[in-house]
């Protein structure tokens, strides 16, 4: 796949020198972006509140305390962001669908205007020629069913599945790409563990009790959609995988606790029908598991299409000796407690730069390493880069934003998937994070990941120099140096 010979191209205004790196026509290069972080327009159309309508809400939790109230506006600028979408020549789109809108106290009857709004979304995708890929879970749970417990409750995985079989049956005659959770990493741990995420909820237990229930939701809602969508469907999840660094001593056993809570807690069930045996070991001070009933793991593992891996950076861990004031960085805001459940021991260790704003360390290595690693464990199973893109702090000159900083993170890690392909990884593609600058969670809109810039007073949208550059990747399916 690799040619030597070397031209330029063009874009706009820049001129590129052409690496010589090729990608064939079927690698699938887009972009991403999730329904609270753009969506805005939260009492629309018998919306009804998601637990991050509430967090946002709660003083304290979100910097400068943004809530995604308004966002991008997204709701209201449909047209012209699939407008946006095809000038950038994406040949898939992958967004997520807000429950809320669909059900908004989370059960029952649909709300057709909810529906109506993605039919409209994945109807202009079509009509663009754009793939539509379609999230089912991006975070945002009917605050009612977390007023019952949330994804500590067995009920709700019940409800999860539900709610897909409502989304399968309206857009399955035409969506063929689904995805059931996005990072349930985070929604467990995050959301239940350290409380950065919404609900905010610092209980070890009930993040152990929702690693398993959101997987139960996965498999029940795989088995929902696979009776409702009529499209010949690829399914997938999409997990953050976590790639572990260190060199001292005690690294390779902080590294395995690292590795069975963030990483193995979920491919052990989903991909091999078991929970790691040393995972459940280090929690058993914890918890004994006792939610996961008969059948639970058959139901968690239903055959999926590919592997949807989100990378963004590395951790570098060592076992805490109990006398440097201990770090606790899990890559997200620290805030409250510890979100690894039975391997508070373990220190995470400040790593070499270069940093993104997020102060993420740039290691387009540990994507190339990452995606090795999953192909040699899972041989069989494509994956697909469902987000990967930097933070960085843009400025917008005489309507252009020249941000040279995230077009070279995209460009080596571009690379770097290139590198692993011709290793022989099966990678069916790429999508970038994000397409808009958007609200980044505990952050608000104070980092922005767009490959196009949002202004949030006016909504103007303007194309990042990245975003530019992307667009010449997709024409030229050569990565742009
Ligand atoms: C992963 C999440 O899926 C997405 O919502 C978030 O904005 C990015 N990472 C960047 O933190």
């Amino acid at each position: 796949m690799t040619v030597t010979t070397l031209t330029s191209v063009t874009t706009g205004t820049s001129t590129y020198r052409d690496s010589g790196l090729e990608f064939a026509t079927d690698f699938l290069i887009g972009s991403a972006t999730a329904a609270y972080q753009i969506e805005g327009a939260v009492d629309a159309d018998g919306r009804g509140p998601s637990i991050w309508d509430t967090f946002s809400a709660t003083p304290g939790k979100i910097v400068n305390g943004d809530t995604g109230e308004i966002a991008d506006d997204h709701y209201h600028r449909l047209e012209s962001d699939l407008d946006l979408m095809a000038s950038l020549g994406l040949e898939a789109y992958r967004f997520s669908v807000a429950w809320p809108r669909i059900q908004p106290l989370g059960s029952g009857e649909p709300n057709q205007a909810g529906l109506d709004f993605y039919s409209r979304l994945v109807d202009g995708l079509l009509a663009r020629g754009i793939r539509p890929m379609v999230t089912l879970y991006h975070w945002d749970l009917p605050q009612a069913l977390e007023d019952a417990g949330g994804w500590t409750s067995r009920e709700t995985a019940y409800r999860f599945a539900e709610y897909a079989a409502i989304v399968g049956a309206a857009l399955g005659d035409r969506v063929d790409c689904w995805t059931t959770l996005n990072e349930p990493w985070c929604s467990a741990y995050l959301g239940y563990g350290s409380g950065a995420h919404a609900p905010g909820r610092t209980d070890s237990l009930a993040a152990l009790q929702s690693v398993h229930h959101l997987q139960l939701g996965h498999g029940l809602a795989l088995q929902a959609l696979r009776q409702t969508v009529t499209t010949d469907a690829e399914y997938s999840v999409t997990l953050n995988f976590h790639v572990l660094r260190g060199d001292d001593a005690s690294s390779p056993e902080a590294k395995r606790r690292i590795d069975a809570l963030a990483n193995r807690a979920f491919t052990g069930p989903m991909l091999r029908g078991e929970y790691p045996a040393d995972l459940l070991e280090d929690t058993a001070a914890i918890t004994d598991w006792s939610f996961v009933l008969p059948g639970d793991l058959e139901t968690i593992h239903q055959p999926i299409d590919f592997l949807g891996v989100n990378y963004y950076s590395t951790a570098t861990v060592r076992m805490w000796d109990g006398t440097s004031t201990r770090q606790n960085a899990d890559g997200h805001k620290d805030v409250g407690g510890s979100p690894w459940p039975g391997s508070g021991h373990v220190e995470f260790l400040t790593q070499a730069g270069p940093y993104t704003s997020m102060g993420w360390n740039i290691a387009p290595d540990g994507l190339e390493e990452l995606l090795l690693s999953l192909s040699e464990q899972f041989p069989r199973l494509p994956l697909m880069i469902t987000e990967n893109g930097a933070a960085f702090d843009d400025v917008l000159e005489q309507g252009a934003v020249h941000d040279l900083d995230r077009l070279d993170y995209l460009r080596r890690h571009f690379t770097a998937a290139h590198r692993a392909i011709a290793q022989g990884v099966d990678l069916r593609g790429y999508l970038v994070w994000s397409l808009l600058d958007n609200f980044e969670w505990g952050y608000g809109y104070s980092k922005r990941f767009g490959i196009v810039h949002v202004d949030y007073d006016t909504q103007e949208r303007v194309v990042k120099d990245s975003g530019l550059w992307l667009k010449t990747l997709i024409a030229g399916r050569r990565l742009p140096d």
